[in-house]
């Protein structure tokens, strides 16, 4: 097989599945100098990436695609993606069903159409619940298959891509697609880690499971912290110098989203179930996430009374974190569907996300500016940790506002700062700071910008 494509230095390398983790491999691995292959079922997304455009935010990525479009082709049709590759990476997605399983159907379709030649490997980049892989392998004997899981973070994936932590490859002991994966990566350093297939499928969704569980725990010790007056920040710091517990992933907030974390921790809990155990600790983690996200309606009652109705709330950030215009399990979501609930009117801003989020964020007043959303509001919620939130102009921003409170979901801002310059501050799991009855109150003072949101 040595003149095959595969074996030589820079194979060229097919990608199935042009969303977001397709794209960042297609693009790294087209920068790593392999000619590349993607193909994709929707020929308006072949049309676009073919004229070098994306349809996404991801840092970096659109410059990799313009620089290297020549070594990348874009198609709908798998027999060129068979024709030119040996090594296919699947990226389609998996997103949860109603009981909470993994949806294979697009992989299983994948599966059908690469037929049953070992000249083939299938590496599964696309997130599969334990056990998939060895279905496969029942199903097709002879196409080499091996799990190489992605653990690209939104909005730094190429800087993941290219300087990974670790790479898992799992796959059957002397399979060659096995070592043709460790041969493409090793060029980017990282542990390497050699493993069965199962248990490489299982290390994707412990990680993310584990680092979710670590968020829900801070987000349990930044509301004790509330309660007994400590500072969840310090209580962080202090914690995360202890090299056994590592500082990442320890800040409190108003709850994790994204496509990964909450997808992944119910398919475990969903796998673990379907074999037969109750996963106990995954059930509160993701029950301390959905709390965490209602727990604001809270803050803005303490302050603004027990009614919102009529009260206007700007959301600052949309986006389920920064660097990023993906509104999937964003907790902008069921906060805004909460604020309406209790009668709030809710305006917004976001940098990036405005477009996706006007689809999905029906009677939410999305502004292009953040003092536009600002305008007459009795209270700024910070959703989204975006740099620009905190280089906001507070004597602006005072001026602006109808009632001077911010609460701040992502301990963004310098709550004493905040404070002096005349608001009331709440963070998450941090004492609050001012509080109205000495913050001025600027509604007497500017009725007529008001009319529209006292009625
Ligand atoms: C995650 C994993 O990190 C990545 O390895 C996997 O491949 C895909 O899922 P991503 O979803 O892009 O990546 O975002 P990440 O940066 O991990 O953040 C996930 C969520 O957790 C965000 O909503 C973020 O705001 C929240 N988070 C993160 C916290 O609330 N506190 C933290 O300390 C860290």
């Amino acid at each position: 097989m040595s003149n095959v494509p595969g074996n030589s230095e820079k194979p060229p390398i097919g990608v199935i599945g042009a969303g977001w983790v397709g794209l960042v491999t297609a693009c790294c691995f087209a920068e790593l100098g392999h000619e590349v292959v993607v193909r994709e079922i929707v020929q308006e997304k072949v049309d676009v990436l073919s004229r070098g455009e994306l349809i996404m935010h991801e840092p970096g990525l659109p410059e990799l695609l313009k620089k290297n479009i020549d070594h990348m082709t874009f198609t709908t049709d798998m027999g060129e993606v068979l024709d030119r590759t040996r090594l296919m990476f699947v990226c389609v997605d998996t997103p949860p069903t109603y009981s909470g399983d993994a949806d294979l159907s697009r992989v299983q379709q994948v599966v059908r159409e690469v037929g049953d030649s070992n000249d083939h490997a299938l590496i599964m980049k696309s997130t599969v619940p334990v056990g998939t892989g060895a279905a496969i392998r029942r199903d097709k004997h002879d196409l080499a298959y091996v799990s190489c899981p992605e653990f690209l973070k939104e909005g730094t994936a190429v800087d993941d891509f290219m300087r990974p932590d670790r790479v898992v490859v799992g796959a059957d002991a002397g399979d060659w697609a096995g070592d043709a994966v460790e041969a493409l990566y090793r060029p980017l350093g990282g542990e390497m880690v050699r493993t069965d297939i199962a248990s490489a499928e299982m290390i994707k969704l412990a990680s993310n499971a584990f680092l979710a569980t670590k968020i829900s725990f801070i987000n349990e010790i930044a509301n004790v912290s509330e309660e007994v007056g400590a500072d969840v920040t310090e209580v962080a710091r202090g914690m995360g110098l202890d090299t056994r517990i590592g500082p990442k992933f320890l800040q409190a907030g108003i709850g994790y989203g994204g496509s990964c974390f909450p997808k992944d921790v119910t398919a475990l809990k969903q796998l673990a179930g379907n074999s037969g155990y109750h996963f106990q600790l995954l059930n509160a983690v993701i029950e301390v996430n959905e709390l965490q996200k209602r727990r604001v309606i809270g803050k803005l009652k303490k302050h603004l009374g027990d009614s919102l109705v009529g009260k206007k709330i700007a959301l600052l950030g949309l986006s389920f974190k920064p660097n990023t215009d993906d509104m999937r399990e964003a907790s902008s979501l069921v906060l805004s569907a909460r604020l309406r609930g209790e009668g709030a009117i809710v305006s917004a801003f976001d940098p990036v996300a405005a477009e996706r989020a006007s689809e999905l964020l029906p009677g939410v007043e999305i502004e292009n500016s953040p003092l536009a959303a600002l305008e007459g509001a009795d209270a700024a919620v910070i959703v989204t940790e975006w740099p620009e939130f905190a280089e906001i102009d507070l004597a602006q921003l005072h001026a602006t506002m109808r009632t001077p409170l911010i609460i701040d979901g992502r301990n963004l801002l310098d709550g004493n700062a905040v404070a002096a310059a005349g608001f009331a501050y709440e963070g998450v799991g941090r004492p609050s700071v001012g509080s109205l009855d000495t913050a001025t109150d600027n509604s007497s003072q500017a009725p007529a910008a008001l009319g529209a949101t006292t009625e």
